[in-house]
């Protein structure tokens, strides 16, 4: 099982040792460490080194703009090891800031050209920027492979982002109770478009919501998501594992 996107980088975990031990022995063979700064792209690196089960990416969140140098970002990318996976999470959040759009689009942008000249996929983090993400996308198109991850978005949104050729990622938000709509998404689009992340140490899935989340909770997603497709939770993970196997390619 791989969760495809985690924070091992987040000072929320104190003992990465434990965290990775823990999802080792649950059954999680590989995680992906998605990075927001240029402080956590550099510890993702260090924590991808240490740890064989761990891939990594580079990217500067778009609440983190602010410190947005794509000059900077390229010299992580040209020095990383075969473990960097991808740019991410890049993309729009006007739900935290709208004062800001230009700048965002502005990195959004330079990121997925800096991932298309590295041959790399993105991570693309959309919150209530569903238009404007859609039109980055069209105008400037990643090359090797997009990712909307924790897709919270609706149906038809996600018909048009799997139109294009990329992909959705799942979170614990799945399981929420009041998950309506993703649920409706996760049960509805095409087997090869999506796979399984935990976003952890957020969005910890039921029956554990409140308390901090982990990678080995991929599981609780993974059972939600096979219960609405009507199928086992190994075939729905076997499945999953393929997709992003073949959107990061591993080495
Ligand atoms: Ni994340």
């Amino acid at each position: 099982m791989i969760d495809t996107h985690c924070h091992l980088n987040d000072e929320k975990y104190e003992n990465v040792d434990e965290i990775v031990n823990n999802y080792l022995s649950a059954g999680v063979d590989k995680v992906v460490c998605a990075s927001s700064s240029f402080s956590a792209s550099i510890k993702a690196g260090e924590i991808a080194a240490k740890y064989p089960s761990v891939y990594y990416t580079v990217g500067i969140h778009p609440d983190e703009v602010d410190e947005f140098d794509i000059d900077r970002l390229e010299s992580l990318v040209k020095k990383a090891s075969n473990k960097l996976v991808a740019i991410g999470e890049i993309g729009l959040d006007y739900f935290h800031n709208k004062e800001n759009k230009s700048e965002q689009i502005h990195a959004f942008i330079s990121q997925i050209e800096l991932a298309n000249k590295y041959k790399l996929p993105i991570v693309i983090h959309c919150r209530e920027a569903y238009g404007d993400t859609l039109d980055v996308l069209k105008q400037h198109p990643p090359k090797y492979g997009a990712v909307m991850h924790c897709y919270s978005g609706s149906l038809e949104y996600a018909r048009q982002i799997i139109a294009l050729g990329y992909k959705l990622s799942f979170t614990g938000n799945v399981t929420f109770k009041n998950a309506k709509n993703i649920k409706e998404v996760a049960q509805n689009i095409p087997e090869d478009s999506f796979f399984l992340e935990t976003d952890s140490p957020y969005l910890t899935p039921e029956p554990n919501r409140g308390k901090r989340n982990e990678p080995k909770n991929v599981f609780f997603v993974a059972a939600v998501i096979a219960d609405l497709r009507g199928i086992s939770k190994n075939k729905l993970s076997e499945i999953t594992d393929k997709n992003a196997i073949e959107f990061y390619k591993f080495k």
